[in-house]
């Protein structure tokens, strides 16, 4: 029995709408999350198993766990039993490169997952959808491919390790092992099933999905959860697990790869879902690549970050001095405290901050200030970090070889 049964939610006539292509919310755009868990099924990361990842790899567990910025899992807790017991697993994550600049919401599950290869000390395969983006980003094929390439430097940047680590360009990549289980996906993949899962109706145009390409496309992204996509990697190992850590906008294609693994003998991905880091004005659900004073970009000036937190960053803080120091900020609210909370290491400075300014000590102002020093600092170790980035390190990392040492 498949218990990720919910399959007709992305196309959720409801209020609101998350799948790998839409994130939309009625209500002023707020998406709420605790309906999220409910509508797709998946289950809420607690304490309990936050302060087990504590235990199994003796540190404190990352910013992003503490802070519930990863919030929901899909059989999280087996793969730590298993961990427990001395079983390994894998870590599977990617992205689709339609755009040249990344923004810190893009950076997020690339910090989480560096975190958990270096706490678990396990192996990592990245998928770089090339062919998805040219798909549906209308990119052509050799841009889609350059832009793979200056994405992997960003991702290099955010400092894995490359003796535990594989990148893969689809277009590069795909063939052999992995497009046998592409084509097993596929089988096991009926019209109405996909139309269920990825929210598509009967009034959406064929080249949305019976094109054959494109339903390639759909069955890519399920397949790295297989070892056996990777023969030079996971020889003989069709049992080890693969954790996948990203935003739960990609819920609906590991849905559908839970939904099969079980009938082509292949164990169920787990996954670790993030919420999705919003954009400076907080209108809607995540930041947007089209709308570039919406987010703080990895290649923005010192300059450019301040003035777009000082002049978009959408305050909790009141209309005036007197009546802020009177009721305090919002923080349910504030774009500036929520940044923080995602960036800002510190958890005594943090609650100093909420306290603070909740209670009306502390001005929008002066916690603005503390945001543009905090992502100044961490950007500029972005750029220096990818300027060091060379093609043949990029080279390195998407050769197709063995990793001799990766679970040590
Ligand atoms: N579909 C993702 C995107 O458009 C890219 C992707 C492929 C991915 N495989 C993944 C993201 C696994 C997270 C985990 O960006």
């Amino acid at each position: 029995m498949d218990v990720d049964k919910k399959d007709s939610i992305a196309s959720d006539s409801s209020d609101q709408v998350v799948n790998p292509w839409e994130v939309s919310a009625k209500d002023g755009g707020k998406i709420d999350y605790d309906k999220l868990i409910d509508q797709f099924g998946c289950q809420r990361l607690d304490a309990s198993l936050i302060d087990r990842v504590q235990r199994l790899t003796s540190r404190q567990p990352h910013v992003f766990l503490r802070r519930g910025v990863f919030f929901a899992h899909r059989d999280f807790n087996e793969v730590l039993d298993a961990y427990e017991r001395g079983d390994k697993f894998y870590l599977y994550t990617g992205r689709g490169p339609s755009s040249e600049a990344l923004h810190l919401g893009h950076l997020i599950p690339f910090m989480f997952t560096k975190y958990l290869q270096e706490a678990f000390k396990v192996p990592l395969v990245i998928q770089l959808t090339d062919d998805e983006k040219c798909m549906w980003k209308n990119l052509s094929v050799e841009e889609s491919q350059r832009l793979a390439r200056e994405n992997a430097k960003d991702i290099i940047a955010c400092g894995f390790d490359v003796t535990k680590t594989f990148i893969f360009s689809d277009f590069d990549y795909v063939g052999g092992a992995f497009y046998k289980n592409m084509v097993k996906v596929a089988k096991c993949v009926t019209l109405n099933k996909a139309m269920g899962i990825f929210g598509f109706s009967g009034e959406d145009h064929i080249g949305k999905l019976s094109f054959p390409p494109v339903q390639a496309c759909l069955s890519v992204p399920a397949v790295p959860s297989f070892p056996s996509s990777f023969p030079h990697l996971f020889p003989g190992k069709d049992k080890l697990r693969c954790l996948i850590p990203c935003a739960i906008d990609q819920d609906p294609y590991f849905r559908m790869t839970r939904d099969v693994a079980p009938r082509l003998g292949y164990s169920k991905p787990a996954l670790i879902e993030s919420s999705f880091f919003p954009a400076l004005q907080a209108k809607n659900g995540k930041m947007s690549a089209s709308d570039p004073n919406s987010a703080i970009y990895v290649t923005d000036t010192a300059k450019e970050i301040k003035n777009k937190i000082n002049r978009y960053a959408f305050s909790g803080g009141q209309d005036s001095i007197e009546k802020h120091r009177e009721i305090g900020a919002n923080l349910e609210v504030d774009i500036p405290v929520k940044y923080l909370s995602f960036f800002l290491d510190d958890d005594t400075e943090l609650e100093h901050i909420k306290k603070e300014y909740g209670e009306g000590r502390m001005l929008t102002g002066e916690v603005k200030k503390r945001l543009t020093e905090v992502l100044t600092e961490m950007v500029e170790r972005h750029r220096m970090a990818r300027a060091a980035v060379t093609d043949e390190m990029v080279d390195a990392f998407m050769a197709v070889r063995p990793l001799p040492s990766m679970f040590e």
